[in-house]
């Protein structure tokens, strides 16, 4: 079983379940306030269960859509950003909250929030499920968080070790001999 390969459990479920409802109620607030609806944009593939848990609470007509960028390879975050999957919905003159998993380096998110601005979106916003603050290497920060974690290798709710363990329903730390 997957679960046997985690060394600990740092995010429960329940607790992700409780804190997806604070971040839809705020950032629902958030765009009423500036009467705008974003098309949420969820980056492949690890942000599906945190958006999929996210958006199930937007009382908003919200559009949805999808991209695949890669700059991440193991363990350790490699070159350039590619664009793997580009969305079919147009940015242009569109508001975008785009759904993450994790801001890591912050490689990916400060290009791709670039891109969407080359792409002509009004506003980019960025809601991540997870900040690990310690390894940033590029200024940007998520609008939204849901936890800040340690600078340890996590995996479950859509983040992957070589792939697997994205189905886990909790985030946890992977057990040393599992890299070895
Ligand atoms: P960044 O461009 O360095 O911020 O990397 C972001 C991407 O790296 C995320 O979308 C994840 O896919 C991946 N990543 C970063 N840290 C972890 C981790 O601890 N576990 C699994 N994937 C991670």
């Amino acid at each position: 079983m997957v679960q046997d390969d985690i060394l600990k459990v740092l995010v429960t479920e329940e607790e992700i379940e409780q804190r997806c409802v604070e971040l839809a109620e705020q950032i629902e607030a958030d765009y009423q306030k500036e009467g705008t609806v974003p098309v949420v944009v969820g980056l492949l593939k690890g942000s599906v269960p945190f958006m999929a848990e996210l958006i199930k609470r937007f009382k908003f007509p919200c559009e949805i859509d999808f991209m695949k960028v890669s700059s991440y390879d193991g363990t350790e975050s490699i070159g350039d950003v590619r664009i793997d999957l580009d969305m079919q919905i147009s940015a242009k003159e569109r508001p975008i909250l785009l759904v993450e998993d994790i801001v890591d380096t912050g490689r990916t998110l400060v290009e791709v929030k670039k891109m969407f601005k080359n792409k002509g979106a009004t506003d980019v916003k960025i809601v991540s499920l997870l900040d690990k603050p310690d390894r940033r290497e590029f200024e940007i920060e998520a609008d939204y968080v849901g936890f800040t974690v340690p600078n340890e290798f996590v995996v479950g709710y859509g983040l992957d070790y070589n792939q697997k363990y994205r189905n886990l329903p909790f985030i946890g730390v992977l057990k040393p001999e599992i890299y070895e």
